[in-house]
């Protein structure tokens, strides 16, 4: 099939395109506002962009309710700051919750049922239980243009300043123990995957007398 994402004539039952982008890191971002109230909230539009320094994004959809955007790009235009938790298995549930919370007046960690834990050298919390927190200063936000309020998109840029990895996590051999991590991806829809050792590959870079297989014979 073929379709022009502007005319939306795809004729499938949803959009497809985030099912086309898979699986997606899930950036569980925290911010305070400027009186201190806490947010958190997935995006699963979200990356690392680079590592050295480290940058991360995650790009917002416009506030359901038409304010101007989601609480969370409100708070980091307000006070600079944000913290990457990476979402586990582990906290599926309470990562779904804050999703959920749209009332600014809310502190969604302690609704959630999540424990805060404070920062080394930015203001929003930490949420207690993931093993990788990345404690980021607003770069830039980047605005996309949408077919109305809510489907236009900001797109946060944070300098990664401090990065927090939980000990239990790094190996004898000192590399990080994804599958005891398990984190968790979003697919297209409601769908989600995560990753453990049953689902993990190792590849060097393959040199073209190393293929195996149908890359192999191609390469023949
Ligand atoms: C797994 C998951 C991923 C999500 N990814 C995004 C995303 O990339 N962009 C977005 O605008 N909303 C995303 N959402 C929805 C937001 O989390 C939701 O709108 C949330 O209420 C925003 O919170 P805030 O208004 O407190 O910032 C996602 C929700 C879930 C459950």
């Amino acid at each position: 099939m073929f379709y022009e994402p502007d005319k939306n004539d795809h004729g499938l039952p949803y959009n497809p395109v985030k099912a086309c982008v898979v699986p997606r890191p899930i950036g569980w971002i925290t911010t305070i506002d400027s009186e201190g109230r806490i947010n958190a909230a997935p995006f699963s539009f979200f990356n690392a962009v680079s590592y050295n320094p480290p940058f991360v994004l995650f790009s917002s959809g416009g506030h359901p309710d038409d304010e101007e955007a989601k609480d969370t790009v409100v708070n980091i235009a307000e006070t600079g700051e944000f913290v990457y938790n990476m979402a586990t298995w582990d906290q599926r549930e309470q990562m779904s919750h804050t999703a959920l919370i749209t009332d600014r007046n809310v502190d969604e960690m302690a609704e959630s049922g999540l424990e805060a834990i404070a920062s080394s050298l930015v203001a929003p919390p930490r949420i207690k239980g993931s093993p990788v927190h990345f404690e980021c200063v607003h770069h830039q936000t980047v605005e996309l243009p949408g077919h109305n309020k809510v489907s236009a998109h900001h797109v946060v840029f944070g300098r990664v300043v401090g990065v927090h990895i939980a000990d239990e996590v790094i190996g004898d051999d000192g590399i990080l123990d994804v599958a005891r991590i398990r984190p968790i991806a979003r697919l297209g829809y409601k769908d989600y995957a995560w990753v453990d050792s049953t689902n993990m590959f190792t590849m060097d870079k393959r040199t073209p007398e190393e293929l195996i297989g149908p890359a192999r014979q191609a390469a023949e």
